[in-house]
């Protein structure tokens, strides 16, 4: 059945799980034709490196086709059309709809009115559910397991939908969260309220020290998102308050890894990228094989159908 992905908050443990279990046969084998015949819009109404061009690859690999737009400037919404007119056109020419917007509820929204499946690729401050996939799919890569890590999650965790999305979706197994940021960008409280209905573990520091970081199994890095700011003179003021240096992991456990969603800006040192702690590439060609998943599934096709799959390109 074609289903919409707008939140992780949905997704059952079963349901993660099986994405999970499908990405990892999409690593094993990218090159397929599950997908030959189908279109798939890709709707950017704000930047991105990874997402688009992740689901994009995703799709090309799987034979489909791709339109879209990258810049909201050159489509008729400039001209005043809403957002519902265009999903109601796109969803005329694609199978399936891939949009990131910078407003928060916009993907819901989109879901609600599309003829045909929509992907959230990210609402404001508000969700970013394939990151998420990617990033469960990095953690159990490696660490072997969802359950019972701690999860260390720094920098802007007000504005951050990566660090929002991860932690509703980490609630099925048992994490114990760290919150490190400051004071300005600290996990608002209805994520905090979130934990507490269920009885999910954390703790709040500003120190981020060697000391610290020894107790992480991840540590999950996120920039200060200076377009989420209205006063840019806070952002100045909290845009390097946390940053990661290879002298700081001199304690860290031997497989913690360093995740980040990325883009960076200055929050890892450069000479951090030669640790075996640092992940952040990796996590980010992961994103390929949950984003092959997430469309296999959001247009029907089974776990079943895609270890049966004969149409593997060597
Ligand atoms: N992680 C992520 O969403 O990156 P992009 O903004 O480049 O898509």
């Amino acid at each position: 059945m074609a289903e919409s992905l707008v939140t992780i908050a949905n997704l059952t443990r079963e349901k993660i799980d099986y994405l999970l279990e499908m990405a990892q046969e999409f690593e094993k084998h990218p090159n397929r034709k599950l997908l030959d015949g189908r279109v798939v819009a890709t709707l950017f109404f704000e930047p991105s490196t990874r997402t688009r061009l992740s689901f994009e690859t995703a799709a090309s690999r799987l034979g489909a086709r791709v339109i879209g737009f990258t810049d909201p400037k050159v489509t008729s919404s400039t001209k005043g059309e809403t957002l519902k007119d265009t999903i109601m056109m796109v969803g005329n020419y694609a199978d399936i709809i891939v949009m990131r917007h910078y407003l928060e509820g916009a993907a819901r929204y989109a879901a609600e009115v599309s003829p045909v499946p929509v992907v959230n690729a990210g609402d404001g401050a508000n969700q970013h559910p394939t990151q998420t996939m990617l990033d469960l799919y990095s953690i159990k890569k490696t660490q072997g397991t969802l359950e019972n890590l701690n999860i260390y999650m720094v920098g802007d965790l007000k504005y951050g939908r990566t660090v929002h999305s991860l932690l509703q979706a980490m609630r099925h197994y048992n994490p114990t969260f760290h919150f490190i940021a400051p004071r300005e960008l600290a996990m608002p409280e209805e994520y905090k309220l979130y934990c507490d209905a269920r009885g999910i573990k954390y703790v709040e520091h500003e120190d981020f020290n060697e000391d610290v970081i020894s107790g992480a199994d991840i540590l999950y890095m996120t920039r200060v998102q200076r377009e989420r700011f209205t006063d840019l003179m806070e952002y100045e003021r909290v845009k390097d308050v946390y940053i990661l240096r290879e002298n700081m992991l001199a304690k860290a456990k031997e497989n913690m890894r360093i995740l980040h969603p990325l883009p960076r800006v200055n929050e890892i040192a450069y000479d951090v990228d030669a640790s075996p702690h640092a992940y952040y590439f990796e996590q980010a060609r992961n994103g390929l094989y949950a984003r092959e998943a997430i469309l296999c599934n959001a247009l029907g096709i089974t776990l079943d159908e895609v270890r049966a799959d004969q149409t593997i390109i060597l």
